[in-house]
């Protein structure tokens, strides 16, 4: 059997990055039956991406033909992305998603009425430091591929592919209750932007 490993995304890798975006959702946890309708945090925080820019998506192959544990996903150029958005993709989360759905009764930390606000307003975005931080990032492993290298790895692949297209930083906000996340950020040398909050950490790091 071969060890997992990094390579790029593929268009069949699509419904395995579905599924570990939610069950790594909930502050680093599972968020699987924690909204009414399971695709709304794909359809946020995954999906855009690979339909975007797929170049810049690499996910951690199982080895032997199994499933992919994890990914990285990127955005060059925040703004141009952020523009793409309420282009292209705004329009159809409008329509699969017009309001929130009936409560779960789970207790989610982000409700589900902010997930779809973040959904219809992609200038959400537009962080004080898009520009000398003009790219964005989001990476998720299942807990079975957590504690490996996998992630260090992930980022300076992502950094790499950034710094190669002549983009100088990267940034990524993240839930404040995700305390291993941040202690993994901090680890790489993350730090935090000016406008980064308590409750809404910011973070970035140049691509070289
Ligand atoms: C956060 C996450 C991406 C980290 O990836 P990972 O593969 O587990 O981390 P790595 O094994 O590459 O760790 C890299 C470094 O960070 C440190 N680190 C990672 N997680 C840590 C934690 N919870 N506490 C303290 N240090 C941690 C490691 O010790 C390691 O240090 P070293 O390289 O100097 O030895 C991964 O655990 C994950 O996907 N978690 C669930 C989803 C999530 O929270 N995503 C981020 C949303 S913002």
């Amino acid at each position: 059997m071969s060890e997992p490993f990094i390579r790029s995304y593929r268009p069949n890798d699509r419904d395995d990055v579905i599924d570990i975006c939610l069950r790594t959702a909930a502050g680093g946890g599972d968020a699987t039956g924690v909204y009414s309708d399971d695709s709304l945090m794909p359809e946020v925080f995954a999906l855009p991406y690979l339909e975007y820019a797929p170049e810049l998506a690499f996910v951690v192959d199982g080895g032997s033909g199994e499933r992919v544990l994890g990914y990285v996903l990127g955005a060059a150029d925040t703004r141009a992305f952020v523009e793409w958005w309420k282009r292209e993709w705004g329009p159809g989360f409008h329509e699969r998603h017009p309001e929130p759905g009936a409560p779960t009764g789970r207790n989610p930390g982000f409700t589900e009425a902010q997930l779809l606000a973040a959904g219809f307003d992609p200038e959400r975005m537009l962080i004080a430091e898009v520009d000398e931080y003009p790219a964005h990032l989001h990476i998720d492993l299942l807990p079975e591929l957590q504690g490996q290298g996998f992630g260090r790895r992930l980022i300076d692949t992502l950094r790499a592919a950034l710094a190669e297209r002549g983009v100088p930083a990267v940034h990524l906000g993240m839930d404040a209750a995700n305390t291993g996340a941040r202690a993994f950020y901090d680890r790489l040398g993350f730090h935090e932007l000016p406008s980064s909050r308590p409750d809404a950490p910011l973070l970035g790091i140049a691509t070289r």
